[in-house]
């Protein structure tokens, strides 16, 4: 892909992320219909499928050989990274979308042949849209943001995983007592900007493809390490537990996890 069809692409996805998001803000105080999936603290909504329905119509009408990867079913079987493939994570933080109406984020991220292209994570009540990838770089809104400063685990906020972290899952606890302190926002995309956006060293928990996607490209362009917790590349199609941190912050984290 060039980089005219890259731009061409970014301002598509802009202009879709900002009617669904002025449609979610619209509907904040209407009733949600609100089902449970695989526990009871695993919520979907009626905007959650409203919202990605959206998405993927968008991509499949301008795209339509591109395969999607999404949440709610609206995507496709998806078995290679082979060709243009999307991720659409509708609403990332349904709890916070359900119990607090706040602290939510839209998220998608598109790669070709399983090379990166395009990121977008947009905090839906801030407004803040953080986006690009390595051909167009970092932004938030209309701004070009700065990298991250590649600081040590001890000088910076870790995100956990709530769970991870009450067992010691990994030794997550452990790492985030070596850091500055923890903090759980209940929501991947917004750990994720947190990183990016260098106000935490890092960021751990399980996550399926659509709650890694988007964050893994920003955060790669940011100049941020993304592995499984064993230090491998991830497999894109696969849930598993993913490690996003400055690139100091990784060797320390490592041998913490394997004391
Ligand atoms: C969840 C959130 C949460 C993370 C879970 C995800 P969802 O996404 O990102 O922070 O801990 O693993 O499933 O279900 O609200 O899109
Ligand atoms: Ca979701
Ligand atoms: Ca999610």
């Amino acid at each position: 892909m060039d980089l005219l069809e890259i731009k061409a692409i970014n301002t598509d996805v802009q202009r879709w992320l900002t009617k669904a998001a002025t449609n979610l803000r619209q509907h904040l105080n209407t009733h949600f219909q609100v089902q449970t999936k695989s526990d009871r603290n695993d919520l979907v909504t009626n905007f959650d499928k409203q919202t990605e329905n959206f998405l993927v119509d968008q991509i499949r009408q301008n795209f339509p050989n591109d395969k999607i990867v999404s949440e709610e079913g609206f995507g496709d079987q998806v078995q290679t990274m082979q060709g243009r493939v999307w991720f659409v994570d509708p609403i990332d933080g349904t709890l916070n979308f359900v119990k607090q109406r706040n602290d939510f984020a839209m998220m998608i991220g598109l790669y070709e042949d399983g090379r990166n292209v395009l990121g977008y994570i947009l905090n839906v009540m801030t407004d803040e849209l953080l986006w690009g990838g390595p051909e167009i770089g970092l932004h938030l809104n209309e701004k070009v943001q700065p990298l991250p400063l590649d600081q040590p685990l001890a000088a910076g906020l870790f995100g956990v995983n709530g769970p991870m972290f009450a067992y010691n899952h990994e030794h997550v606890r452990d790492i985030a007592f070596a850091s500055s302190g923890a903090r759980i926002l209940g929501s991947a995309g917004l750990e994720f900007q947190q990183v990016i956006l260098g106000r935490q060293v890092g960021y751990i928990s399980r996550l399926a493809p659509w709650d890694v996607a988007a964050g893994k490209i920003l955060a790669e362009t940011a100049g941020l390490s993304v592995t499984t917790i064993d230090g491998d590349p991830l497999d894109m199609l696969k849930s598993q537990v993913v490690l996003v941190t400055t690139r100091r912050a990784l060797p320390e984290v490592q041998k913490i996890r394997q004391s």
